[in-house]
């Protein structure tokens, strides 16, 4: 017990001895802990005297592997390429980088169609290259989080091939067939989300198939003890070769009624012409619970981390993948943020109060392989890269987990398809032009101005905006004023501001319709961060004597406004437009409540 009251003492003796100076120009070190190398032991202690674990104090990046290094210039990215770019993200201040699946695939849905769970797909190089990304991450105290498609398999895996071969294959019930209502009748009326009706009928053995997804996309059977038991063994093997937790796709429809109950249709049709339904019978039912439990005990032999792709719509719903007791998915992906499409101060205090009063640990996303990018959901077309340091002063401050999308930090925009022709991803040739598809925000990785934006010398697997000769890695490093330097020093920041790693979060002029502004107090500081989402300039003042901090002027750590001093007032603010001031605050001499 002594022992380990010494050891939080001494975490938070370090994080202290970690500040930041004000308004460095070059941008700090982070002091990222390096990950142990955990293989089958037990939880390790937590970070900081706060009992928090080293997830959350990381800041999480999601690395799209067909985009975002070419090593080999075949077009499309793959394992060294992202190896050769560990330094880049080591001092942009990444700690954990999620990489979408690699696996052999047939590439159906971008290798969400696994075929092979314990294999790199060639496109991507071989498991020793993994062995050796994963051990150059290492040395680079960066985790790698691997892609879970635990939903479906791809109709190539050796188990679907096996299953459609009979009806009494061993494999048989690893997947969900049924027989049809009647000739040409499927058996229910559930839509797949990627068009057309949920159920493929096969000829040979005269059943239909479940797919929640493509029909290249067969629904694995959770039901089956001998699934969940395989699958299992997927993550055990992944966390041996030293894999610091999964990203879970899909998990919300692992399960389906038994009974295949229709489901309730609702008015209108989807951009595929179906139908719209309400996904009674096959969406977030409660066994996934029971799978999510049982994953989290093998997580935690490896101090390893869930992320859930959790698509929810309030908290009670976020709420339960935290797990009763805390033992579901640490991290829950809420994609609130992601719905609220214009820079609204009144709806993202609505969104941030709900999820900081959920039942765990916030997570904050903007953008990811399957939405827009938040340059473009944000942009106004004229202020783009300032509102981008907006977007970032707001979710890289937050009490709460940040999960980067590769390019963000360069203000990457969206670049979709012009023609069917030119589409890629099948939701977009079968949803044109209502459903463009996801090509668009999946675009490679801009690293510098020459031609294909340094990502291959070959043909690009997708094109290249020609932002790219603005917003690309080389240039911006260059430029102190660029998006990615502020997220450098914004990320130094919050790696060493003993506020910002375990401070909570009060929001404050809550009727303010143009000015963001909240506290993270912890002990006796507080960052105050203050984020105008306006076009016009705005003048602020802050009355923080409630709050138990002095009311006249904050210490200045970050901002994006030239000329701002090192101290600032407090009742007299003034902000650019599309600006933002982050600053510390102090108690009064003599008052010492702790703030947490
Ligand atoms: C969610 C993934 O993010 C998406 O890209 C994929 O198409 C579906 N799951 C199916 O696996």
């Amino acid at each position: 017990m002594a022992r380990k009251f010494c050891f939080l003492l001494f975490c938070a003796f370090l994080a202290l001895c970690q500040r930041l100076p004000a308004q460095s120009t070059a941008p700090a070190k982070p002091a990222a802990t390096k990950p142990t190398k955990s293989v089958g032991q037990a939880p390790a202690p937590p970070v900081d005297a706060e009992g928090h674990q080293w997830w959350q104090h990381a800041v999480f990046y999601e690395i799209y592997p067909r985009s975002f290094a070419d090593s080999n210039n075949d077009g499309v990215g793959d394992l060294n390429g992202i190896a050769s770019k560990l330094d880049y993200l080591k001092k942009l201040g990444v700690d954990a980088v999620w990489i979408t699946p690699c696996f052999p695939s047939p590439q159906v849905d971008f290798g969400y169609d696994v075929s092979d769970y314990e294999d790199i797909d060639s496109m991507y190089g071989t498991l020793s290259d993994f062995d050796q990304l994963q051990s150059g991450a290492q040395e680079h105290g960066i985790r790698i989080i691997l892609d879970f498609v635990m939903n479906h398999t791809s109709d190539q895996h050796k188990w679907f091939i096996d299953s459609r071969s009979s009806r009494t294959s061993k494999y048989r019930d690893w997947y969900i067939w049924r027989d049809g209502k009647g000739p040409n009748h499927p058996p229910n009326n559930w839509v797949a989300l990627f068009g057309g009706s949920a159920w493929q009928f096969d000829g040979k053995t005269k059943q239909y198939y479940y797919h929640y997804f493509y029909p290249q996309q067969p629904d694995l059977n959770w039901r089956n003890p001998a699934v969940k038991s395989a699958m299992f063994d997927v993550t055990k093997f992944w966390y041996s070769r030293g894999v610091a937790g999964f990203r879970l796709d899909a998990v919300d429809t692992l399960f389906e009624d038994p009974e295949l109950h229709d489901n309730p249709v609702l008015p209108g049709k989807n951009s595929y012409g179906d139908l719209n339904e309400k996904n009674e019978y096959n969406d977030k039912l409660p066994e996934v619970h029971d799978i999510l439990q049982g994953l989290r005990k093998v997580a935690d032999n490896y101090n390893a981390v869930l992320i859930g792709e959790t698509w929810t719509s309030d908290v009670q719903e976020l709420n339960q993948y935290y797990g009763p007791h805390g033992n579901e998915l640490q991290m829950p992906m809420d994609f609130m943020f992601t719905k609220v499409d214009k820079l609204s101060p009144p709806e993202f205090r609505k969104q941030i109060a709900a999820v900081d009063g959920a039942a765990g640990w916030p997570v904050y996303v903007l953008s990811n392989h399957d939405i827009e990018r938040s340059y473009n959901r944000y942009g106004d077309g004229k202020h783009n890269d300032e509102i981008a340091k907006v977007m970032a002063g707001l979710y890289l401050t937050l009490r709460g987990t940040p999960i980067l999308y590769y390019g963000e930090e360069i203000g990457m925009q969206n670049n979709n398809p012009k023609t069917k022709k030119d589409v890629k991803d099948p939701i977009g040739r079968l949803g044109w032009p209502n459903e463009k598809g996801r090509d668009g925000e999946r675009t490679p990785m801009q690293w510098d101005n020459t031609p294909n934006a340094g990502f291959t010398t070959g043909i690009p697997w997708l094109p290249i905006p020609v932002s790219y000769r603005t917003h690309n890695v080389d240039t911006e490093q260059k430029d102190p004023n660029s998006i990615l330097v502020f997220y450098q020093r914004l990320l130094a920041l919050r790696h060493t501001n003993p506020s910002l790693l375990e401070g909570d979060y009060v929001a404050l002029n809550k009727n303010d319709p143009n000015v963001m502004s909240y506290l993270r107090r912890y002990k006796d500081k507080a960052v105050l961060v203050v984020l105008n989402m306006s076009a016009a300039p705005q003048k602020v003042r802050f009355d923080l004597e409630a709050q138990g901090f002095s009311s006249d002027e904050a210490r200045t750590l970050l901002t994006t406004m030239p000329g701002v001093r090192d101290k600032a007032s407090l009742s007299d603010m003034n902000l650019a437009p599309f600006s933002v001031y982050i600053g510390e605050a102090t108690k009064p001499a003599r008052s010492s409540n702790a703030g947490n």
